[in-house]
């Protein structure tokens, strides 16, 4: 089954507005013909409304790296799904291991949020994968089968064809531990098990899964090359054009 073909930039806490706005201008204007192949940025939410300005027109799409699940209220300091869809964002990036480590996000958190990107037409990028005490553990696939199972709790079958799952295994994110081709791919297959059992064959075999974690211009081949990765999620390697755009190519 033919499925998106995704390469998404996050580029966490960094960049000032004047480098957001460069970086951003640098990937349009070196992405020539990408055919199908979707290009998703994920700037800082302060610049995220001034990065949809500059995409409009152009193939590439823009998201948040978090959001809170109520519309509005009294919750200092966060940002609400009406706010990022008023901001121009197409995709919300939710559950990412910084946001579950750091800030203690629990799959609970995660499900309600996927809801609440749903309800605002945002698409979610859902992200999910083990420690490395997990993994060494025997429990990695166990841990990742249960946050799949809790990101999706209440959700019927055909509010999936927006989702995007990226698996990120936590000892690789930022690391320059990459999971070899191999490793990956076999977390990949879990998920796709997952998603069958929860949804069915058809969702489970047309969800794009992208793999994230140390992805650079060298190791792309071989992860891209597998037949359960459909793209990549790309921390430090995405902030700079040259070599966000090599990923994006050679992908
Ligand atoms: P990294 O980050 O590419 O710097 O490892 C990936 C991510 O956190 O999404």
């Amino acid at each position: 089954m033919k499925r998106r073909e995704i390469f998404a930039g996050n580029w966490k806490m960094y960049t000032t507005h004047a480098e957001a706005m460069d970086l951003a201008r640098g990937i349009i204007g070196g992405m020539g013909n990408m055919g199908t192949r979707e290009v998703v940025l994920f700037p800082p939410s302060l610049h995220v409304r001034d990065v949809v300005n500059l995409c409009k027109g152009t193939p590439v799409s823009v998201g948040v790296q978090n959001m809170y699940f109520e519309k509005e209220g009294a919750f200092t300091g966060e940002i609400s799904p009406a706010m990022v869809k008023d901001a121009g964002a197409r995709f919300c990036l939710i559950g990412h291991s910084e946001r579950r480590h750091v800030f203690g996000e629990t799959d609970g958190q995660v499900n309600k949020k996927v809801l609440a990107g749903l309800e605002w037409g945002l698409e979610p990028m859902v992200c999910v994968g083990e420690l490395l005490e997990e993994r060494e553990s025997g429990r990695g696939e166990s841990v990742v089968r249960s946050q799949i199972e809790g990101a999706f709790v209440g959700l019927a079958g055909h509010r999936m064809k927006t989702i995007v799952i990226a698996y990120e295994p936590v000892w690789a994110i930022g690391t320059g531990k990459v999971a070899t081709p191999e490793m990956a791919e076999a977390m990949h297959c879990v998920i796709r098990d997952v998603l069958a059992g929860l949804f069915g064959g058809e969702i489970a075999g047309s969800t794009p899964i992208l793999y994230g974690g140390s992805v650079k211009p060298d190791n792309i081949k071989g992860l891209f090359g597998m037949a359960n990765i459909d793209g990549v999620l790309v921390g430090g390697a995405s902030l700079k054009a040259p070599s966000f755009l090599d990923i994006v190519r050679v992908g």
